[in-house]
């Protein structure tokens, strides 16, 4: 089926946002992110950059907001248990089935899991050195996302940064994702809704001009191929 990816399909829903979804095709889901996310969320891009350097000044906090399955947050416990760095992870979601998931799949990487929304964590005056997300932004709506940012804000403190990394909507995009998918429909992602709500996630996501226009002053948008955006405040550009 062709779709127009030249507007947002904030209209679609994706599978696993299901309160009824069948949750063996949900848990797949959860341990397939592992796969995507290694092969196209650049995690050790991330940690290098942005990570590494502060967590060479002193031990950090860490959140992840739309943590999901937590593999992002495990990734980054390992790479630090490896460089002898120290931080406190905490991957967050607001559906418990996610948070109960990931906890039980930890395998002792130390990560904190928890189910509350950023608003819960700004009330509570709790502040990190990172705050991020991956694959979040386009599960929300435009109000939604203000508010994200405003919490993701208030989370950091002066000299913290933020970063939220997804996809960028593009008929390449999902031409590629939709034939990659298909050829690992039958085996790799069998069972889990990776390749329709992946599609989907596609077909809602923001392109970096929606997102430069959504997002206050002080934020910045950046492309990178193949087809990803990244959503950021770094430190020092003011409250
Ligand atoms: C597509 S998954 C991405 C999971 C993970 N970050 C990854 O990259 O694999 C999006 C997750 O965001 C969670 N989510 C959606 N809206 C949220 C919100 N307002 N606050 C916290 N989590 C949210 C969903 O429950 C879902 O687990």
């Amino acid at each position: 089926m062709s779709h127009d990816l030249s507007t947002r399909a904030s209209d679609a829903r994706e599978l696993m946002d299901d309160p009824d979804a069948d949750i063996a095709m949900l848990e797949r889901t959860y341990e397939r992110f592992r796969v995507v996310n290694a092969l196209v969320s650049g995690p050790g891009e991330f940690y290098r950059r942005d990570i590494r350097p502060r967590a060479r000044r002193g031990p950090i906090r860490i959140l992840d907001i739309g943590a999901g399955g937590g593999d992002v947050c495990r990734m980054i416990a390992a790479k630090l248990q490896r460089d002898r760095l120290t931080a406190e992870i905490t991957a967050l979601d607001a559906d418990e089935r996610a948070i109960r998931w990931a906890a039980g799949h930890d395998g002792g990487s130390g990560v904190r899991y928890r189910c509350a929304l950023s608003e819960e964590l700004v009330a509570e005056g709790q502040q990190y050195d990172i705050v991020f997300s991956n694959h979040l932004l386009h599960h929300l709506t435009e109000q939604e996302l203000q508010s994200l940012l405003l919490d993701s804000r208030r989370l950091v403190g002066e000299d913290g940064i933020v970063v939220h990394r997804d996809i960028a909507r593009s008929r390449a995009a999902y031409a590629l994702y939709s034939a990659v998918t298909w050829l690992l429909s039958g085996t790799l992602f069998r069972g889990s809704f990776i390749r329709e709500d992946g599609l989907i996630s596609i077909r809602r996501s923001y392109t970096s001009k929606e997102l430069a226009s959504i997002a206050p002053s002080g934020w910045t948008v950046r492309f990178a191929l193949p087809s990803r955006l990244e959503l950021r405040r770094d430190a020092g550009t003011g409250r």
